[in-house]
């Protein structure tokens, strides 16, 4: 963890990760998490995301988000939170009503100031806005864009900067990690932000990221330092790298140097702050049920054995 602030991984709350055939494996997977000191840091995969903190308007619960939150201070970690604004996972209430541009900045600002204030003090950072680029930096037609245009944006990241004051606020992408039309708009919204004088700290880079089609170190490099270049931090905040399953000698080389490469240049920019994978664990992974025929993304097996890629992470820290 040479020059990184933290190295971590998310998990799920034990209420969402109830998996048939996995109840024996639990009691393992709470000791790599929390106790071999592989970890430092955080986020709760689900819990603190707005279909379970505003299911209704104004009916806020913070049950599945406390739950690794109590965890991750019982256990001294780090936190980043996750997500205040983003198109996904968004309860249905948002999105089924015709909202005039008032009643839904009402609407941002009253769910960012409950639940960045309820979780105030306990976050090294937030994501406040995730995902609002298309892959051509356009910004993706969410129902937050439809409404209000690119000062959504502005009305987040403004909110929270009161709400949560020493919290980081971030805004939170996936294929941020080598230049294209998209890192040129994520790198569009930090500067709108800063001219108009609102707080943004850092561009989190998701990292979902591909063993047998992967970016060079360079090209990590360079996207990394495009970012911190405009003054803000950089972590990447949910890296996984998926391989076509089954896993054999051949992917699981290319993902070591995959994630050699990636977690490399994090290190070896300055102003790129911390690592975190989305899970540690294959079988609780994300991945086969988004990406079918892919899969073994995270660094330790179904055995709890660990990835030859475990060792490119060593090497790279
Ligand atoms: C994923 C979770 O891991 C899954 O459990 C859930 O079903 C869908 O969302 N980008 C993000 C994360 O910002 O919140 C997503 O997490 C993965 C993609």
């Amino acid at each position: 963890q040479a020059g990184l602030k933290y190295f971590g991984s998310a998990t799920d709350s034990p209420g969402q990760r109830e998996r048939a055939g996995y109840e024996d494996k639990y009691a393992q997977y709470d000791q790599i998490m929390w106790k071999s000191g592989e970890f430092g840091l955080t986020t709760p995969t689900n819990g603190q995301k707005w279909l379970f903190t505003e299911p209704e308007r104004g009916v806020f619960n913070f049950t599945e988000g406390d739950i690794v939150t109590n965890l991750a201070r019982k256990h001294g970690f780090m936190q980043r939170c996750h997500a205040l604004v983003w198109h996904s996972q968004l309860a249905p209430w948002v999105e089924s009503t015709e909202w005039t541009p008032e009643e839904l900045r009402q609407v941002i600002v009253n769910h960012i100031t409950h639940v960045a204030g309820y979780y105030k003090g306990k976050c090294y950072a937030w994501d406040v806005v995730n995902e609002a680029l298309n892959e051509d930096g356009t910004y993706r037609e969410s129902v937050f864009y439809k409404v209000l245009g690119e000062d959504y944006i502005k009305l987040a990241f403004e909110t929270a900067a009161k709400v949560d004051p020493h919290a980081k606020l971030y805004y939170n992408d996936y294929n941020l990690e080598s230049p294209s039309a998209k890192t040129e708009g994520a790198k569009r919204i930090v500067k709108m932000l800063k001219d108009a004088g609102i707080r943004i700290d850092g561009v989190g880079l998701q990292a979902h990221l591909v063993a047998e089609s992967h970016p060079t170190l360079d090209e990590h490099i360079d996207a990394i330092k495009g970012f911190t270049e405009l003054g803000v931090e950089v972590a990447l905040t949910e890296l996984d790298i998926r391989l076509s399953i089954p896993a054999n000698a051949t992917n699981l080389a290319q993902q070591r140097e995959a994630y050699k490469n990636v977690v490399g240049a994090c290190v070896q920019v300055r102003g790129c702050i911390g690592v975190e994978i989305w899970d540690f664990y294959d079988p609780f992974s994300w991945v086969p049920a988004t990406f079918p025929g892919q899969g073994a993304p995270l660094l330790w097996f179904e055995d709890f054995s660990k990835h030859p890629a475990y060792d490119g992470v060593v090497e790279a820290l």
